[in-house]
């Protein structure tokens, strides 16, 4: 209901980036049965010559298409270009085509590529293009990239020997809608900066550990992360492995020009991460399992307590103040955690160095050294495919982190990594995260990606835009969700494929950059009560109970009986989609 409520309010300003098209060949003036000739890319030449021709739509609609049937490798129909040269081409960034095909295997691969003369428009790693197509007719969107040439032929098609298929209208569009980041108000941080109530959020990503780029104030890379986003975590820079690669022998120097970036343009930081197996000290372990360090010796469970206590505390003191949150423990949890289905209490952890040498509590003390080097910073635990409710790894996050809060641990923070892929179900996420509000811990997204199924591809760019915007408004709606992170800037330079981050690699937004950008600027109009709520004329019947929310869309009072409304504390409601004071 709740839900429901928020998604009427956010649909009347749903940014849809306007896309600048033109049909390069739609087939419509060309003759049923005209031959197209067809280039044979790398003189492949297979023993049944490939062959394109066009025909009519063999899905039976009105129109004419062109018909490909591969005899050998590498070729591609040769189209020529009317009224349009490479340079104008160049233009647009993606092409998108209709694809059908008579037949389909379920586990074949198929390269699609374009181009112009020698030059490459497109030309992909190995895809399942075929998927969805076989009988009928779907949509294909691919990013291009300028080509310098002077000829008139056009080439596409699929990379594949003995292949059938149908393309029609195929298209060149420019994505978009840039934005100008030295206008605050076209920023992420600007609105995320306004929002307050029900609590404030931080918007933040993860900067890459090429430094060089990003610390320097008149790099794009740089600019684009002081612009939109108020906190910042290092990808990699302060990871045990990289501020003590030998025993008590510190480098600070990468992760200390992330926090000099941060303090230059006002961002806060998260410390990532004191406490795990993976880029762990390499001199105690080789690979985060074995105990192999100290020349091979291994080291006893008191001298791994001393080191895990020194590392902590000689790297927090170094940052106290600067930091406002650590991950002092990652992905300690094991990823089979089918123990809850029998016991539904509890956990497995995974078996790292500091699990088998030390025991369960060297987590607890991990937290009490981090509490004692710095007081005033937020404790987090952070860890990964524990963010829907229902997995069986959520269950046991919930159920430690549970455990840890009964031993008085100081763990103030959990962190949701959230390495996602399309399709995601934000409710699963809201179900999952809403209830350690009241284990009084802060939630934050702390590692968000979201990767599609083909690379360029931007209707999975769409889908993927309101999967982030569905994640922020949960973040948004609740008072104890604290920072909304997401894993890198640009797609290129992400750990994960395809295309999970906000940025194309030159820096321009996409469209999930747009979907969050709108959300933090209603959001935050809302709250301060600029803009009337929309009232849908076709209200249902009255139902003797109402949902009661707040200005901000917060639901205060689920099923109250309507006549209890005069009750409510003294205040301005949304009941029924209508303001309501209550006096
Ligand atoms: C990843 C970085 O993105 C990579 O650059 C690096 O090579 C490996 O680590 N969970 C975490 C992050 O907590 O630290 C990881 O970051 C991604 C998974």
């Amino acid at each position: 209901m709740n839900k429901t409520f928020i998604t009427l309010l956010c649909a009347a300003a749903t940014m849809t980036a306007t896309a600048d098209e033109i049909t390069l060949f739609d087939f419509e003036d060309f003759n049923l049965g005209d031959a197209v000739a067809m280039r044979d890319y790398y003189s492949e030449d297979g023993t049944t010559p490939s062959k394109a021709e066009i025909t009519s739509d063999p899905s039976g609609k009105a129109g004419k298409v062109l018909h490909v049937k591969n005899g050998s490798w590498n070729t591609l129909a040769e189209l020529p270009l009317q009224g349009i040269t490479a340079e104008e081409i160049s233009e647009y960034d993606l092409i998108t085509f209709d694809l059908y095909r008579p037949d389909s295997e379920t586990d074949d691969y198929r390269q699609f590529r374009c181009g112009i003369g020698d030059g490459f428009l497109h030309d992909v790693e190995n895809e399942f293009l075929h998927q969805g197509a076989k009988g009928q007719w779907v949509k294909r969107t691919y990013s291009i990239s300028p080509v310098s040439s002077t000829s008139d032929k056009f080439y596409i098609g699929f990379n594949s020997v003995d292949m059938e298929y149908y393309l029609d209208n195929i298209r060149l569009v420019s994505s978009s809608d840039d934005y100008d980041m030295n206008n605050p108000e076209e920023t992420l941080r600007y609105h995320a900066d306004r929002i307050t109530v029900p609590a404030k959020i931080g918007i933040g990503c993860a900067v890459p550990a090429w430094n060089d780029e990003v610390v320097n104030d008149n790099n794009i890379a740089a600019q684009t992360i002081y612009n939109n986003f108020n906190i910042v975590v290092g990808e990699n820079q302060m990871k045990p492995a990289y501020l003590q690669p030998k025993k008590g022998e510190f480098s600070w120097w990468d992760a200390d020009r992330l926090v000099n970036l941060a303090q230059r343009h006002d961002m806060e930081v998260r410390g990532h991460t004191l406490v795990w197996h993976s880029q762990t000290l390499p001199w105690v372990t080789s690979d985060g399992y074995k105990n192999d360090g100290n020349g091979g010796k291994g080291y006893n469970r008191e001298e791994l307590l001393q080191i895990l206590k020194d590392h902590i505390t000689t790297v927090m003191t170094h940052y106290k103040g600067k930091i406002r949150e650590w991950d002092v423990v990652n992905e300690c949890l094991d990823d089979n955690q089918s123990i809850v289905y029998s016991q539904p209490t509890k956990y497995n952890l995974r078996n790292s160095v500091w699990k088998t040498v030390i025991g369960e509590d060297y987590l607890d003390s991990a937290f009490v050294y981090a509490h004692r080097a710095d007081p005033d910073a937020i404790l987090y635990i952070n860890d990964y495919g524990a963010d829907f409710k229902g997995d069986a790894k959520s269950e046991a996050y919930y159920n430690l982190v549970k455990r840890l809060l009964k031993s008085n641990i100081p763990v103030q923070g959990v962190g949701f990594q959230c390495h996602l892929g399309l399709g995601v179900d934000a409710s699963k996420f809201e179900n999952n995260v809403k209830r350690y509000a009241d284990l009084g811990v802060e939630v934050s997204l702390t590692e968000l990606d979201i990767t599609t199924w083909n690379a360029g591809d931007y209707e999975q760019h769409i889908r993927q835009g309101e999967d982030y915007r569905a994640l922020l408004e949960v973040a948004l709606k609740y008072k104890h969700i604290r920072n909304f992170v997401v894993w890198g800037v640009t797609d290129d330079k992400s750990w994960r494929s395809p295309d999970p981050l906000l940025f194309k690699s030159n820096y321009k937004p996409k469209y999930a950059f747009f979907a969050l950008r709108n959300t933090l600027e209603e959001w935050a109009d809302r709250a301060a009560g600029i803009e009337d709520i929309e009232v849908d004329e076709q209200l249902p019947e009255l139902s003797p109970y109402v949902d009661v929310y707040d200005i901000t869309g917060r639901l205060v009072k689920q099923q109250l009986e309507r006549e209890q409304i005069n009750s409510l504390d003294p205040g301005l409601y949304i009941i029924d989609r209508k303001k309501i004071l209550i006096r």
